[in-house]
């Protein structure tokens, strides 16, 4: 069973793909009933006709017992500016959802969605001291979709022409693009692009989302397929490498921090962190935006402390 908690754009769009490739039963969870139930009643009619699947919309997170994966994102309100603005409505909400996953469905893997994504990884990690390779952030990939388009389009291109395009570390103002690893048809990237055009993709990257917010006011497509490959390599098993937020315990020199990095994700959930040759800049940068994440768990844990 897949349950998704928070049934607004986000949850509705995962829950949409969820229900029309047939992937398990669904759960709709919203603070407000009336709302899941009717997404729920919605997405039925979008499930084939030979599937025997079923989707239900409830606030009631007894609903949720031994899901395989619980997907979150449920959102206290709208950040304008940066990810983090609405950080310590976001931990509070979070605390009380990890509650009730770790009494209903302890072994869920958990894809987090709500942001800032890095510090609820780690929030809801050790609210409910779920095993650390359960609870996957999901982001990196998107940025890494966002990267490969940006990279498309500087290059007049379509996105099959490029190769390896990853972005790492916190999904927000501090991303590392890994321009050293692309290639374009073949040829690495940073032999293509000079420095103006790199400064000028990564800070595209970076701001994509306020794009989209000020054409249509939100994301929804692209974060739920990117959501839907992920639930799809766990509920069939099937091995994915993917970038996403976990939490790290040394790898590339960081530790007690939740950041993108490339996985191999399965039903196991995380079963590999690759630490793959990134340059000594890049590395820095890397570093740099773990320490804004860790910043920003700090704040939030003294936060919930009181
Ligand atoms: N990771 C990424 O790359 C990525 C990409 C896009 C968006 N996001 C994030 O995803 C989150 C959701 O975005 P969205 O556009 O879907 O927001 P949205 O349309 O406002 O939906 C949020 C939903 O959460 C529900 N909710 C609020 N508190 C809840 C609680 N305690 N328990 C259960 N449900 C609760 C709301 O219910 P009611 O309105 O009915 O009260 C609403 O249906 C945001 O944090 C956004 O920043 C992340």
């Amino acid at each position: 069973m897949i349950s998704i908690i928070g049934s607004g754009k986000v949850g509705s769009a995962v829950g949409f793909l969820c229900g029309s490739f047939s992937l398990d039963n669904i759960v709709l969870i919203n603070r407000y009933e009336k709302k899941a139930i009717g997404e729920a009643l919605d997405i039925s009619n979008a499930i084939p006709e030979s599937s025997s699947i079923s989707i239900t919309g409830t606030s009631d997170y007894s609903k949720i017992k031994d899901s395989k994966v619980v997907v979150v994102t449920a959102s206290s309100g709208v950040h304008l500016q940066s990810r983090t603005e609405i950080m310590y409505d976001q931990a509070k909400m979070i605390q009380k959802i990890a509650s009730n996953i770790a009494k209903y469905a302890p072994d869920a893997k958990i894809l987090m969605i709500t942001n800032p994504v890095d510090v609820l990884v780690y929030v809801i990690q050790k609210e409910a001291s779920f095993s650390s390779k359960n609870v996957i952030g999901v982001a990196s990939n998107l940025d890494s979709s966002r990267f490969r388009y940006l990279l498309a389009q500087e290059f007049g291109t379509n996105q099959s022409k490029i190769q390896d395009a990853i972005v790492m570390g916190e999904h927000d103002d501090t991303m590392v693009p890994i321009f050293s690893r692309v290639k374009y048809d073949g040829k690495p990237v940073t032999d293509l692009l000079d420095d103006a055009q790199i400064s000028k993709i990564t800070l595209d990257v970076r701001n994509y989302w306020k794009y989209l917010r000020d054409y249509k006011g939100h994301s929804a497509f692209g974060i739920a397929k990117n959501t839907f490959d992920i639930i799809n390599s766990i509920i069939k098993d099937e091995t994915l490498d993917v970038p996403a937020s976990v939490l790290l315990d040394g790898q590339y020199g960081l530790s007690d921090v939740c950041v993108g990095v490339p996985l191999t994700i399965n039903k196991n959930g995380v079963v590999k962190i690759h630490q793959i040759e990134i340059t000594q800049n890049e590395k820095e940068s890397l570093s740099k935006s773990a320490d804004t994440v860790k910043n920003n768990i700090a704040k939030v844990l003294e936060f919930l402390k009181n």
